[in-house]
């Protein structure tokens, strides 16, 4: 648990509430009209992962956490509820959610990282052609999102499918939860694929191929819409006021761009979370044609977004520091100095390229730009030499080499952002934003708010409760642009461009060695 309370109430201010539906705890934040964080709390819950590249969350968990913090920050910060006008959310894309006819959870939700679903990739290779699911959906067929998870439960678990009424992403079960309404919005719902993205409506043609009754999926809004009001239920819970607006909300890149200001064409953001991804705005619908960026509805209505993501980025970080860290975990708790900031300190003792160490973060296999459910982590060179040091030191740089691939395939569509804004847990760490600005050869940029998601989820709930008119004219009021820049020394890119050039070779020289190594898995456990 963490939780903030930060300035003291001015009179006849209003405030907003931002709910992140994260992977590895759900945050809520408070927010005054002008943009001040008053207060933060957030719970962690557990990822379970049953088998080598199954990822699952209770969907109670994500709501236990919801109602906790939301209570911390509702009865602790002083505000009065009745000033607290619109709640916001942002949730972690692509989990699916199964409710049966009394709208109780079916099952775990298989989550966004897990990639059990190569077979059901194949199988909607075979029902719907890739070029027009790409043209369709925006999105090249694939593992991650929700409709391949939907096909892994009908031919795994039919006892559960047969039950299932009412499918849905993980931060619209946390707004039914709170109002008693089921609805998606455009942006969550266009990492289903199963939505005419350029359309923003469910599409017949995929659904049809495919096979699913399209009455089990909910009703489409824009982020900044009303999607109802808190319960009574929930007011007594959490301290809220019955009735208060629910924005329909956002897919969380789609929040934080909201909250990073990047909502006009060719700005663009990074963010370093449990995936990691670089998402640029766009006002046109654009395709990738090789179907490697993801083009999704952004949380502006009629607007577009184009997004590349690392599957583990702060992931892999936390399991460098769970696996090899004892020593600096135990030195966090005594001194309440974050394990990540002492990981730093001793990842910036080894050089640049990590004395010619590097690692391919695909601990969850690779979105962007490989596609591939099959690859996994590996470390290329190491030797009798290497320390801890070095060994941190590559993680963080083999997470800054794949955000690298994102931004050079955006390149290719003309997305040349004269700067990039960090946000996200890794955003905290100047150490990482210096290493992405150098390898990018691009400035990196923070705001004095650096809440991203969260503040995006507060600012869509603002304007769905009408105090704002506009998500634009929210995030003016909302959103300071002070805060930090760094930019990129030539001399250490020409250095990262080195190890970069040695990083894109390593994929295509092992992408057989992981397809063997996953078949073996197979073969032994049936799966
Ligand atoms: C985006 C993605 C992740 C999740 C979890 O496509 O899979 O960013 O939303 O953060």
């Amino acid at each position: 648990m963490y939780f903030l309370v930060a300035i003291l109430k001015v009179n006849d201010m209003k405030y907003f509430i931002g709910i992140d539906v994260g992977t590895s705890g759900t945050k809520s934040v408070l927010i005054s009209e002008n943009g001040k964080l008053l207060a933060s709390s957030s719970y962690e819950y557990s990822l379970y992962q049953p088998y080598n590249g199954w990822a699952e969350q209770e969907p109670e968990d994500w709501w236990k956490a919801t109602v906790q913090s939301l209570h911390d920050i509702v009865c602790n910060s002083g505000v009065t509820s009745n000033d607290i006008l619109g709640i916001g959310l942002s949730g972690q894309m692509h989990g699916l959610v199964m409710l049966d006819a009394e709208k109780k959870v079916l099952d775990r939700s298989i989550i966004w990282c897990d990639q059990r679903t190569s077979d059901q990739k194949e199988e909607i290779d075979a029902s719907i052609s890739g070029s027009k699911m790409l043209q369709i959906s925006g999105n090249a067929t694939n593992t991650s999102f929700t409709a391949a998870k939907i096909l892994w439960v009908r031919k795994n678990k039919p006892e559960i499918w047969s039950k299932c009424r009412y499918v849905m992403l993980p931060k619209d079960f946390i707004r039914f939860k709170l109002t008693g309404e089921i609805y998606t919005d455009a942006s969550d719902a266009s990492g289903t694929q199963l939505l005419n993205v350029k359309e923003r409506t469910w599409s017949k043609e995929i659904a049809g191929a495919l096979g699913l009754d399209m009455s089990l999926l909910p009703t489409i809004l824009e982020s900044c819409e009303k999607a109802g009001g808190i319960s009574p239920e929930v007011a007594e819970l959490t301290g809220l006021c019955a009735g208060t607006t629910v924005a329909a909300g956002a897919a969380d890149n789609a929040a934080a761009a909201v909250g990073t200001y990047t909502i006009k064409e060719g700005e663009a953001f990074v963010t370093i979370g449990t995936s990691g991804a670089v998402f640029a705005h766009s006002s046109e619908y654009k395709l990738d044609p090789n179907g490697r960026i993801h083009t999704l509805c952004s949380a502006i209505p009629n607007e577009y977004a184009l997004m590349g993501v690392t599957q583990s980025a702060g992931l892999s970080l936390k399991w460098f520091r769970d696996t090899f860290c004892d020593e600096i975990i135990r030195t966090s708790k005594e001194t309440g100095i974050s394990a990540y900031y002492l990981i730093d300190k001793m990842a910036a003792k080894s050089p640049i390229g990590a004395n010619r160490l590097l690692f391919l973060p695909y601990l969850m296999g690779e979105r962007t730009p490989h596609f591939d459910a099959d690859c996994r982590g590996t470390f290329v060179g190491l030797s009798a030499i290497h320390g801890k040091d070095d060994v941190a030191r590559s993680v963080i740089e083999g997470v800054s080499y794949s955000l690298c691939n994102c931004i050079d395939l955006l390149r290719t569509l003309h997305v040349v952002p004269e700067r990039i804004y960090a946000c996200g847990g890794g955003s905290a760490s100047a150490f990482w934003r210096e290493m992405l600005a150098d390898v990018f050869n691009c400035a990196v940029c923070t705001l004095k708010c650096t809440e991203g998601a969260a503040l995006g989820a507060a600012i869509l709930g603002s304007v769905a409760c009408g105090y704002y008119s506009s998500v634009e004219e929210a995030c003016k009021a909302m959103i300071s642009t002070e805060g930090t820049t760094v930019e990129p020394s030539m001399e250490k890119h020409l250095m990262y461009e080195k190890y970069y050039e040695v990083y894109n070779t390593l994929y295509v020289a092992l992408k057989n060695s992981y397809a063997l190594l996953q078949s073996i898995r197979i073969l032994q456990s049936n799966i």
